[in-house]
């Protein structure tokens, strides 16, 4: 949430900056702003996406040193007034995180004579920052300083009038990477946005305080001592899969689904399981949005396969309550991005009482892949729509070749068992290449899914999970209303909700004849019918359906055609009602506030 960009250039920055920005607004596009170094500071705020703080700079921006922001507002409205940079007395900063005794430290600072010109919680640290050096400090000991107030979690990066060409960067608790080479240095949340910038980067650790200047960076850690970190070719910071045509990143990336799971497996496919992981006498999965649905969709698979019972956890709720924890747990975290903040929490919290911890993660240089007993990725690539689509199917993937692994280990399965779901899982790009060649009919369906207010999806086992996940994808893109039921709950309550019209979205799967039920049952009290069923049971949903979307695959399979047939509709109703698929309204793809 937020994204931060800092540039030390041996030429103007200003248009770097915005480029830079532009790859980093998935983290954020309610407001923009940046700010250039010397003589004074030349500043530019918008409300709106990076792009809209323009290509043209005049005179005044040519500083070599630069910052910049693209806003998920948290305190304060999305305004230019609360866009960030924030100045104060000559020191600029542009802030990821929140800061949470700011109330506190905004209080003393107006009793000492500074004045606000925001709403925000991050102006208190500009101000802060300007104190110290009015007592004499130093750029680097006035952050320092600074940051021995500040309670929260801060990824910032300083600009100072004074001393135009350098930026100084601290890190407390939100992700940043800094970077340098070919005459440059740079920060940014994200080290993708630097490529081109820079030669190599690394991820600052918490308590971190760097400082940029031309192509050097100097990195001390909480108790100022020369740190040294990681550094990695920027090479590896994976470029995003191009939208040619399609129209939208969100769109392109489902198109990029059958490649992606093929990576997946190719990263995992005879993989094996450290000792202590695969003597797990339980699983904990823990997760947030799309990646808690892929955990409890794989649930059902990776107990049969491995006979180790597996719970499920909500990161955020399970944070708020002391769970005991069962011995001889493996905690299992699933990620896009491996930065949630309430995932990374619980991570935290269960390393310190001797948890392994596994990370089904995405992004290799993320917080969470770095501090995990053993990382096990997704390798879907780097995924630009705020919604979760090709990660989702990789997640999936990688979750049940985690169960495979597991049961290989135990010796939980024959090898005939464990030969047929290495098929399956071979067969799986073929399989969401064919879903999604049913686009067709699924934008049809969509533009009437589009014209009601509310949806319904159904569906028991992991298909119940899946219609969880494309209820999400449908109220994320299209705002929609939707929900989604264990089709066995329907007649505890949520049945009263039908009505004539009323989309019912049915995801068929194992049990085929008690869904079939329950489809006739909302068809009964008037409901439209939409089954994305498998072709094998096509003719039978068909008197019960509106529509019967015939999909590839079984078992498995299928439940990966589903997704991508999910995620088509709510890209297609989305599309429908003018929405802006890639960039959700309130929403950021990466939670870095709890
Ligand atoms: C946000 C995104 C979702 C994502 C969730 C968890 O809400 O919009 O697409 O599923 O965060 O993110 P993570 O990176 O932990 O998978």
């Amino acid at each position: 949430m937020c994204g931060i960009v800092g540039l030390v250039n041996g030429h103007a920055v200003a248009g770097d900056l915005v480029t830079a920005l532009g790859r980093l607004e998935y983290r954020g596009y309610d407001s923009a702003g940046l700010a250039v170094a010397g003589p004074g500071f030349a500043v530019r705020k918008v409300v709106g996406r990076p792009a809209a703080l323009g290509a043209e700079f005049d005179a005044s921006f040519t500083g070599r040193a630069g910052i910049a922001h693209t806003r998920w507002a948290t305190h304060g409205r999305p305004d230019a007034r609360n866009a960030h940079p924030h100045l104060c007395d000559g020191v600029a900063v542009v802030h990821n995180g929140i800061i949470e005794n700011h109330a506190a430290l905004r209080a003393s600072l107006v009793a000492e004579g500074h004045a606000f010109a925001s709403d925000t919680d991050s102006e208190v640290i500009p101000h802060l920052i300007a104190a110290a050096r009015a007592r004499g400090a130093a750029p680097v000991a006035a952050v320092q300083e600074a940051c021995a107030a500040l309670h929260g979690a801060y990824a910032i990066a300083v600009l100072f009038e004074d001393a135009p060409d350098r930026v100084v960067v601290a890190r407390q608790g939100s992700p940043v990477t800094v970077a340098r080479g070919a005459g440059a240095s740079a920060v940014a949340s994200d080290p993708a946005a630097l490529a081109g910038f820079c030669a190599e980067y690394a991820a600052l650790e918490d308590g971190d305080i760097a400082e940029l200047r031309g192509a050097e960076v100097r990195i001390a850690d909480r108790n100022g001592r020369v740190a040294s970190r990681d550094w990695q070719s920027m090479e590896a910071a994976e470029v995003a899969a191009e939208m040619g045509a399609f129209g939208s990143n969100t769109r392109a990336e489902i198109a990029a689904t059958p490649a992606a799971l093929r990576r997946t497996n190719a990263a995992l496919a005879g993989r094996t399981l450290p000792a202590q992981v695969a003597a797990a006498e339980r699983l904990v999965m823990v997760a947030c949005g799309s990646s808690l649905y892929a955990a409890s969709t794989a649930r059902a698979w990776i107990e049969q396969l491995s006979g180790v019972p597996c719970d499920l956890e909500v990161a955020s709720e399970y944070r708020t309550r002391a769970a005991p924890i069962v011995r001889g747990t493996v905690a299992v975290l699933v990620s896009q991005s491996g930065e949630t903040a309430d995932t990374l929490a619980v991570q935290a919290h269960l390393r310190a009482r001797g948890v392994p911890v596994v990370a089904v993660v995405n992004v290799p240089h993320s917080q969470m892949a770095r501090t995990a007993d053993l990382v096990w990725p997704t390798s879907a690539g780097r995924e630009l729509g705020v919604a979760a689509t090709k990660s989702f199917s990789c997640q999936l993937l990688a979750l049940v070749r985690f169960g495979l692994a597991l049961a290989q280990a135990r010796g939980s399965a024959t090898p005939a068992a464990l030969a047929a779901v290495e098929a399956e899982l071979t067969a799986l790009p073929g399989v969401c290449a064919a879903a999604e060649r049913l686009e067709p009919q699924l934008a049809a369906i969509a533009r009437r899914v589009a014209s009601a207010n509310e949806a319904i999806f159904i569906g028991r086992g992991p298909a119940a999970s899946i219609a969880a996940e494309g209820a999400l994808k449908l109220k994320e893109l299209s705002y929609i209303r939707a929900d989604a039921y264990a089709a066995g709950e329907l007649k505890h309550g949520p049945i009263a909700l039908i009505h004539d019209r009323s989309p019912v979205i049915v995801c068929g799967g194992v049990n085929d004849d008690k869904t079939l039920s329950n489809a006739e049952e909302v068809r009964a009290r008037g409901a439209q019918v939409i089954a994305l069923v498998e072709q094998a049971a096509a003719a039978r949903f068909a008197p019960v359906a509106h529509d019967v979307v015939a999909l590839p695959g079984s078992g498995l399979g299928l439940v990966f055609a589903q997704a991508v047939a999910l995620q088509l509709l709510a890209v297609h109703a989305a599309e429908a009602l003018h929405c802006d698929v890639d960039r959700p309204r309130n929403l950021a793809k990466s939670v870095t506030v709890e």
